[in-house]
């Protein structure tokens, strides 16, 4: 098992690493149970592979437990679906000595968190991310949300899980698609921080795809979760450094707004934000042309779907309506070498479309 520190203060977790984890949540949650309610809020696939397990062997060791099914999207993220959830809640009895469990992907996560955060002005929450992406990046951090309808986690709260428990073998389920969707912020964590663990990810990229080798895979969640631990312990509420980790997101943000989930996930369009950025790095950030093939062979070496046709116009409008624009300019995290940012805030918009050319 692989156990890593989130230091900060009060509100410091571990993170847990262990095949066959889920089996043992009775042991791992249990000294916090103090008959008060449990509820685990999870999306009806998931739930009937491992959740409706995990609910009886709780209730065989005494916990009492319900559980929420979120919609099986994006829309679990909403206001109106948060409006729902807290009436099922009072329904439930729950009070401020609840615990939630978030059983599920970045969406279940990032929806139970704010819940979380404020149901009752705050309840404790555990993340358990069933996908590999929710376990190298969307359960650490305590960024919480829910989308508006202009735009993506404009609502939310920084609310620390107690704990987040991953349980390796969770992606025996997981589609060959959401790997390669994750594999994008592992390219990125490397990429910004790391150049050695850069090239240990590149080398291999089709080893991790196949997920034969399960002590590769919880290396690389460990490594992971370690890098982001490290930077969240330094800037909890996304001051500068924090912004680091949006290497690549700021066009791939806009690339997922204008596709839409069905054509782009997450990670596909951070990798082809990565792409992007990475060339206006060697423009704007002393990225060397050497390094920028490093990392673009790394992404191309990844089963990416084709970009249909866009218009580059139209991502550049999206992108100055990010969040991440700031007294009007938009931000770039940039690369100085593999393992190395900078950020830059003044690129024009005829840089940025010869940029977006590149993946057109
Ligand atoms: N929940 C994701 C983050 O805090 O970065």
């Amino acid at each position: 098992m692989q156990s890593i520190n989130v230091k900060l203060q009060d509100r410091s977790y571990t993170i847990q690493i262990q095949n066959d984890l889920r089996l043992r949540l009775h042991e791992i949650l249990g000294s916090k149970n103090s008959g008060q309610q449990w509820i685990i809020f999870s999306q009806k696939p998931i739930f009937k592979i491992y959740g409706e397990a995990i609910e009886s062997m709780l209730r065989e060791h005494n916990f009492e437990v319900k559980h929420i099914l979120l919609e099986n999207s994006e829309n679990a993220k909403s206001l109106s679906s948060m409006e729902a959830i807290y009436s099922q809640l009072i329904d439930f009895s729950c009070d401020r000595s609840s615990i939630f469990l978030a059983l599920g992907g970045g969406v279940v996560g990032d929806a139970t968190g704010f819940a979380a955060a404020t149901f009752m002005r705050g309840v404790d929450y555990y993340q358990i991310p069933t996908t590999l992406l929710a376990m190298v990046d969307s359960s650490i951090g305590g960024k919480t949300g829910v989308n508006l309808d202009s735009g993506k986690n404009l609502v939310g709260a920084i609310w620390q899980p107690k704990a987040v428990l991953i349980d390796s073998n969770f992606l025996a389920s997981l589609p060959k698609r959401e790997v390669v969707s994750a594999l994008g912020e592992v390219i990125k964590y490397g990429a910004i921080l790391d150049e050695d663990f850069f090239n240990f990810v590149s080398d291999n990229v089709e080893n991790l795809i196949g997920m034969g080798n399960s002590q590769l895979l919880q290396d690389v969640i460990g490594k992971c979760v370690a890098l982001k631990a490290k930077i969240v312990e330094q800037d909890e509420c996304e001051g500068d450094l924090r912004r680091i980790l949006n290497f690549g997101h700021t066009v791939g943000h806009a690339l997922e707004k204008y596709f839409g989930f069905d054509i782009l996930r997450h990670g596909e369009a951070v990798l082809y934000g990565m792409l992007v950025a990475g060339k206006l790095s060697v423009k704007f950030g002393g990225l060397s042309s050497q390094d920028y093939e490093l990392l673009s062979l790394s992404i191309l070496r990844l089963p990416l779907p084709s970009l249909p046709k866009f218009d580059v116009d139209e991502i550049i409008e999206i992108m100055s309506t990010d969040k991440k624009v700031k007294d009007g300019k938009i931000n770039f995290i940039l690369l100085s070498k593999i393992g190395e940012t900078v950020i830059v805030d003044d690129i024009d918009d005829r840089m940025l479309l010869q940029s977006l050319k590149l993946i057109q």
